[in-house]
């Protein structure tokens, strides 16, 4: 069981605000000029290369961290996550994606029963599946094979296949993946215009198969292919079966909507929407690169897993990078942190990494059910380098704020252009040694002065070109962008996210604050629809009449 154990009213706490207030003005640059500071905060796993040096911490600083995730007893909270024990609280679930990617032969039970086997036997039906329709051999309604796959999902019913496929679109076959998840129309009849009923499977990924906007867009999706360029007297109706196929724990509610029971692929209540793609949620993933890459991803992840399990706080990147966001969360009271990835390939990375973190994370009550005074969740954002060195990198490096920030990078490219493979690293380096660096103003003035500009010019000049630096960065290297390389980088966030809510004792994985505008959108669209207004604010029934009007 979880340990319930405020953060701020343990001992290493109130040591981490003394030393906080010791070494809070301390500059990086300077404690670069004491010892080995890379090899002393670098961590070196597999293809990993994970260099925290350029943080405000010094060996002290970690020390005090890992002794405060030891007082918050993270290695029992460790055992009961992966021994499948009831942390989802307020759901009553235990937690299991892990065992998704563990191998075939290991032994997990949840409640006492074996996973393992139906686990397999899913995978085994994605399998079979993604071959037949990678080959061909799985047929439309006029005997044709399926050229375009449409994922209809919303959240991790779609974040999670997206961002994927998009990340390992270099391994990808000849078909098309789309992806449908606003409930705006515009954005499936958009999606539909381009499409052709004999050709298109669509996978209606949904955990609960309530949720309104996968419904919607299943419901208009499935209208189309009944009616799209059908001849009179053409019954369709019979042809949905292989066109439509469904992941989802709610059986009967797929049974309803119409598609046959061996086009349904399971998942469980022990997965969460924004852990499951490691489910049959990747079903898409799989048809797009084929099974044994989406094998290898799971592959990545149980890797990244074994090291989370079992590797020393010291020598834990993920445990490493979660006492990070504490220190600077909690002590430092920085407010969000950035993600860049410098590969286009991960351009989706930072938007499935809010949902992971934001939805996990953002809660204001303890484990006890107490409100908390203390920060908790940070607010994840990002884009990939360079197109954000030429958009928001203006605030990171001169803004009034402090936003720890992870570059992501890869030691290779994949299509092999050395010449802009190392101009795009050359910027994700320059950039973390910009941001701690700095520039003062005595460089800057010389620099000024070195242009022939006058001393009254680099008077008025020079407050603008300072440079504070001192700006805190994680520089994570990796060999290549491989399926399973990228199996254990979306791993290590997920790692680092269940450490930060187990330090700052709140449950990460139920999502109740996503329900209450969820319940009054309902009462909104029977006001919308009908006669009468019930009654809301002053503001929401002016809103509605005048967007009915
Ligand atoms: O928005 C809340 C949420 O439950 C997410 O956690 C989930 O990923 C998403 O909705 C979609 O849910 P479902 O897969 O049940 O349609």
């Amino acid at each position: 069981m979880m340990n319930k154990i405020n953060p701020t009213k343990t001992e290493s706490w109130k040591k981490l605000l003394g030393h906080y207030d010791a070494i809070k003005d301390t500059q990086m640059k300077k404690l670069f000029q004491e010892g080995d500071r890379a090899a002393e905060f670098t961590l070196k796993w597999k293809d990993f290369y994970v260099d925290y040096s350029k943080n405000r911490i010094t060996a002290e600083t970690m020390q005090h961290l890992r002794d405060f995730a030891k007082e918050m007893k993270l290695g029992e909270a460790l055992d009961a996550y992966f021994g499948g024990e009831v942390i989802n609280e307020t759901e009553g679930r235990a937690v299991m994606h892990t065992a998704l990617r563990a191998p075939a032969d290991a032994k997990i039970t949840v409640d006492g029963e074996n996973i393992v086997d139906e686990i397999n036997e899913t995978k085994q039906k994605i399998k079979n599946f993604s071959e037949t329709i990678i080959s061909g051999s799985h047929k439309g309604f006029t005997g044709k094979a399926i050229t375009d796959v449409v994922n209809i999902g919303i959240g991790g019913s779609d974040l999670g296949p997206d961002m994927v496929t998009e990340a390992l679109a270099y391994y990808k076959n000849h078909l098309n993946i789309h992806f449908i998840s606003n409930v705006d129309g515009d954005h499936v009849h958009e999606n539909l215009q381009k499409l052709n009923p004999e050709t298109t499977l669509f996978v209606v990924v949904s955990k609960s198969f309530t949720t309104q906007e996968t419904l919607s867009n299943a419901n208009t999706a499935r209208n189309w292919f009944i009616r799209k360029n059908a001849q009179p007297g053409e019954d369709r109706q019979k042809d949905v079966a292989k066109h439509f196929v469904a992941v989802s724990t709610n059986l009967e509610a797929v049974k309803e909507f119409g598609i046959a029971e061996e086009n349904i692929f399971t998942m469980w209540d022990w997965v969460g929407g924004r852990f499951s793609i490691w489910s049959a949620v990747g079903l898409t993933i799989a048809i797009s690169v084929g099974y044994n890459n989406f094998e290898s991803f799971l592959k990545g992840a149980h890797a990244m897993d074994e090291h989370f399990k079992n590797s020393d706080f010291d020598k834990n990147i993920p445990v490493t990078l979660a006492l990070l966001t504490v220190w600077y969360n909690n002590f430092f009271k920085a407010e969000s942190e950035a993600i860049i990835p410098y590969t286009q390939y991960l351009h989706r990375l930072p938007a499935y990494l809010q949902q992971a973190t934001m939805e996990s994370n953002g809660k204001s009550v303890d484990q006890n059910g107490d409100p908390v005074d203390y920060q908790t969740g940070t607010i994840i954002w990002g884009e990939p380098g360079t197109n954000s060195q030429h958009a928001f990198f203006q605030l990171i490096h001169q803004g009034t704020k402090i936003i720890p920030t992870d570059f992501i990078g890869y030691k290779e490219s994949l299509h092999g252009d050395q010449d802009h493979h190392n101009k795009l690293m050359a910027n994700y380096l320059a950039q973390t040694e910009a941001l701690m660096t700095g520039k003062t103003e005595v460089e800057v003035r010389k620099e000024l002065k070195d242009t022939g500009m006058a001393g009254t010019e680099i008077d008025k000049l020079a407050p603008f070109k300072v440079f504070e630096g001192n700006k805190p960065t994680n520089s994570i290297l990796i060999n290549k962008l491989t399926p399973e390389s990228f199996g254990a980088l979306i791993a290590m966030y997920e790692s680092k996210i269940f450490v930060e809510g187990m330090l700052w004792n709140i449950f990460s994985f139920d999502q109740w604050g996503v329900e209450l505008g969820k319940q009054l959108a309902k009462n909104v669209l029977k006001d919308i629809n009908g006669d009468d207004i019930a009654k809301h604010d002053s503001s929401t029934t002016a809103l509605i009449n005048y967007f009915k009007g």
